[in-house]
């Protein structure tokens, strides 16, 4: 998590760094700071969001052309000022911005402590960059080498930028299991934690991998390894558009991102699919297809929202290729030694491409020689490079922390691949095959018209906005979808929600059901509909207040429910494009009723690269 912006050129830095924390604060937004290099090195910071670090700086002099900036989601220290980065060392002559965490930073600390070193934080990159002034000094060295040699002593995550006031008009970057993107411009350089405080200047950017250090100076970029070898930087242009980073009119990103889902659903299948021609592929899936048609197991690995599409999969792969999948949080997978053999192909799912925990499962399943396709959205993210193959399923950038877009182009991706597998292996019929195209190349229009439920949302938000407890119900397709309704309500609205397979109701949930519990149905017609159907007489029964998402024309459920909201009919296989929209307005509605901020919801952040 965190955020980290830094520019050296001919502009004032500070506004630069300034909007490019904006544009990260989705990242971490719990305290914000600045460092400007021009003769002192000037250190600013404030807990809170950038706007209060805006405040703060207003009656500063902020006059300077290098420096860098911080936007922070707390790991080591709660969020207050002195935590805030950037960090100076002891002597103040150098200063830090992190993004990730030093896990063996207390052993460093205590280290530094026995020769003398002060801490005035509780934070793991204040120990970093003493560490970087005590190798400095000891060794009599250059600011570059004191950081290269300090990179063979941490243990853990990092992506750094280090400024020091006796080396101006030089700046130093280095990175591992973090992300760092520099901006290449006309002598002048940007660096952030992804590619948006860039690309309004420049789209020529660098990634930078794991263990290497950049050197900036004299408007000069030099890259080299940990272990002192230089390597030519690889410049990409990236076709980000600046539109694409902006709210849009919106009132907030994640508003936007939900209206976006006709158009990113359509991006994510463009070039893969054209019905009328029969034209179904996917570029990274071509170079493993073998091992695809042959698999005999595949195993997902993903994280939140990312993982409830995994669930989607799972259901059409095993349904429409007849491979076994197994789905696991990868955090729980990279602990518990799984089996995993050269046969198997580990699917990583992914929006930011960074989490850090799917990061860790992916290098574990190479390790044991497993395949792995990545579904990124991030395109150059670190899950993207790690993969062996795979397919972005290019949504746009997604700002708001709760996931939207980034699901339904998930699925879409996703479904492709199981249609793509079932062809080539066979198990499914080609007419079904044929009408499945044809009717997932038109789930954008109707996702549009399940958007126009939206005022209908907003009278039901009304209704839910003071509830204490809400739990979701589905079955089949619609149980994953039941899982990512409640966490969109937790994760922006505070109100606590459970998603469950709605049989399982009786085994437990049920005794929570009474006049005052929301229950929200996905009772859209499918092969249980009828099942759900009786789900609903059961909640009924027991006086809960029943919101069913039900399919078009439905007659059945809107004697039973207190309030229906229609989506179109689709195939079974394609129903939780359109069941999640009015689940995802519904969490946003009741968010904004609620007060709270829905772009930036208390505790989280949008890239999780801590385990
Ligand atoms: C929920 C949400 C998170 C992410 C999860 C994985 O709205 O955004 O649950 O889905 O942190 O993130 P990615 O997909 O970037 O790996």
């Amino acid at each position: 998590m965190c955020g980290i912006v830094a520019y050296i050129g001919h502009r004032e830095a500070c506004p630069i760094i300034l909007k490019g924390l904006r544009r990260l604060e989705y990242r971490g937004y719990d305290s914000a700071g600045v460092a400007l290099l021009n003769g002192n090195l000037n250190v600013y910071k404030k807990k809170g969001k950038v706007s209060d670090l805006e405040n703060f700086l207003s009656d500063k002099d902020t006059h300077s052309t290098i420096g860098m900036g911080h936007t922070r989601w707390a790991t080591h220290g709660e969020p207050n000022d002195s935590n805030a980065h950037p960090h100076y060392s002891n002597s103040s002559r150098i200063a830090i911005i992190h993004n990730g965490i030093i896990e063996n930073y207390s052993t460093l600390k205590t280290l530094l402590q026995s020769k003398g070193y002060t801490f005035y934080s509780d934070t793991d990159t204040e120990v970093f960059i003493n560490l970087i002034e005590n190798i400095q000094d000891e060794n009599n060295c250059k600011l570059d080498e004191a950081v290269r040699l300090a990179l063979h002593e941490v243990v853990g995550a990092y992506a750094i930028v280090v400024l020091s006031k006796d080396e101006p008009n030089q700046l130093i970057a280095a990175r591992k299991g973090s992300p760092l993107v520099i901006g290449v411009g006309q002598d002048e350089y940007f660096l952030a934690s992804d590619a948006t405080p860039i690309i309004e200047y420049t789209n020529n950017v660098v990634y930078v991998n794991d263990y290497e250090i950049a050197i900036i100076k004299d408007g000069e970029l030099n890259i080299k390894t940990r272990e002192d070898i230089p390597t030519t930087p690889y410049v990409q242009t990236l076709a980000l558009e600046l539109d694409s980073i902006e709210k849009g009119g919106y009132d907030h990103f994640m508003l936007k991102e939900i209206f976006e889902q006709p158009r990113s659903i359509h991006d994510s299948m463009r070039g893969r699919l054209i019905a009328a021609q029969n034209h179904l592929i996917m570029g990274g899936f071509r170079e493993f297809e073998n091992k695809f048609v042959n698999a005999k197991r595949i195993i997902i690995v993903a994280c939140g929202t990312s993982w409830h599409a995994g669930l989607v999969a799972e259901y059409l792969i095993e349904d429409l290729a007849r491979i076994p999948v197994e789905v696991e949080y990868a955090s729980e997978f990279r602990y518990r030694n799984p089996i995993i053999t050269e046969d198997d192909i580990v699917i990583a799912i992914s929006q930011s491409g960074e989490t850090a925990d799917t990061l860790a499962a992916i290098e574990l399943a190479k390790q044991k020689g497993a395949t792995i396709f990545g579904i990124c959205n991030v395109v150059g993210s670190s899950i993207a490079r790690a993969s062996h193959a795979g397919a972005y399923t290019h949504a746009g950038p997604e700002i708001g922390v709760a996931s939207t877009k980034a699901f339904t182009a998930q699925v879409t991706v996703l479904t492709l691949l199981a249609m793509i597998i079932g062809s080539k292996r066979g198990t499914i019929e080609t007419s079904k095959l044929r009408s499945l195209m044809i009717e997932l190349e038109n789930i954008p229009s109707k996702v549009e018209q399940a958007l126009e439920m939206h005022d209908k949302v907003i009278e039901i938000a009304e209704e839910l906005k003071d509830a204490t407890n809400a739990l979701y119900l589905g079955r089949g397709y619609n149980f994953p979808v039941a899982l990512e309704g409640a966490l969109k309500l937790k994760e922006i609205s505070y109100i606590h929600a459970e998603g469950y397979p709605a049989a399982e109701m009786k085994h437990g949930p049920i005794a929570l059901i009474d006049e005052n519990m929301p229950v929200i149905v996905i009772a859209t017609k499918d092969s249980s509909y009828e099942k759900i159907v009786s789900n609903i007489q059961e909640v009924k029964a027991r006086k809960g207040r029943i919101i069913a998402i039900v399919t078009e024309g439905d007659k059945v459920i809107p004697a039973m429910a207190e309030h229906v909201i229609e989506v179109p009919a689709t195939s079974e296989y394609l129903v939780p494009l359109l069941s999640v929209i009015p689940l995802q307005l519904l969490s946003y509605h009741i968010a904004v009723m609620r007060g709270c901020n829905v772009d930036q919801p208390r505790n989280l952040a949008k890239s999780v690269t801590v385990e």
